[in-house]
């Protein structure tokens, strides 16, 4: 483990903050970080960017981690885990904070000249962070109050898959479900990465905490799997 001093702290909306740290890490988009803030369980965030995590107050650990400051430090063990690959012609697609590890992978894609579309969705406006960062932007809200009145796949459905050299997605469980059949019926699944959470331990494959039904460890064999090795 090593620690890391938070250079200063982004407030994104009532529950939801981004830290940035006073050094970049080396890492690629889609990886994660084991962030242990003194007293609390260490637990795992996606980076958002090479120097920052963008956490929601689901619980305790992560409820604390609002209430950092600048110069406050944390213990850092990682990067770990799988990156997202690189392409040309991109669909993004995150549901609520399902879009932190995307704000990397967007920054990293734009850097080698991608063409990039994004769908994201949340439950309501406000929960909708990073807006004025993402440009070629379908919003999904489930109660309307922002962009379109709906969820993220009702976004894909009305996508043409094809033009796409790769489709990128992180969200709740629920809407990995929906996508994964929805692209296997679009024939669409070889070129899907899909960023799973499960509950983590040692996050480095050795404690078996976080393995899914078909014998991967999403610590070490993802986080970022392929639609075929996931449906
Ligand atoms: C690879 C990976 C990347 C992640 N990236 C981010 C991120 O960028 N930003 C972010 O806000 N959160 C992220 N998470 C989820 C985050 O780790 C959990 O929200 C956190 O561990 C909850 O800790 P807590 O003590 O605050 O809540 P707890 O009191 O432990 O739990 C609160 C609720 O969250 C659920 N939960 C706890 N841990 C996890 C988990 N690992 N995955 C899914 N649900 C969980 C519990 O079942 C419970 O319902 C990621 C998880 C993984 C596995
Ligand atoms: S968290 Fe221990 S095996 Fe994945």
């Amino acid at each position: 483990m090593f620690t890391l001093e938070v250079k200063d702290v982004i407030r994104q909306n009532r529950d939801t903050a981004t830290i940035r740290f006073s050094a970049s890490m080396r890492s690629y988009p889609g990886q994660f970080v084991m962030l242990y803030l003194f007293g609390y369980e260490e637990i795992p965030l996606s980076l958002s960017s090479p120097d920052s995590i963008t956490v929601k107050g689901v619980g305790e650990t992560t409820n604390a981690l609002l209430k950092v400051k600048a110069g406050d430090v944390l213990g850092v063990r990682g990067p770990f885990g799988n990156p997202f690959s690189p392409s040309k012609k991109a669909l993004i697609v995150a549901g609520g904070i399902g879009i932190a590890p995307m704000a990397f992978l967007y920054d990293s894609l734009k850097r080698f000249g991608a063409e990039i579309k994004v769908i994201y969705g949340a439950r309501c406006g406000e929960d909708l962070i990073f807006r004025d960062k993402f440009k070629n932007t379908a919003f999904f809200t489930e109660d309307g109050s922002f962009g379109n009145s709906g969820t993220v796949v009702d976004g894909v459905k009305e996508e043409d898959l094809d033009q796409y050299e790769r489709i990128y997605v992180c969200g709740p469980g629920g809407m990995i479900s929906e996508l994964l059949e929805v692209f296997k019926r679009e024939g669409a699944l070889s070129k899907t990465e899909f960023s799973l959470e499960r509950m983590m331990r040692c996050g480095i494959g050795v404690c078996g905490s976080c393995v899914l039904d078909n014998g991967l460890r999403v610590c070490a064999d993802g986080p970022v799997f392929k639609g075929d090795d996931i449906i």
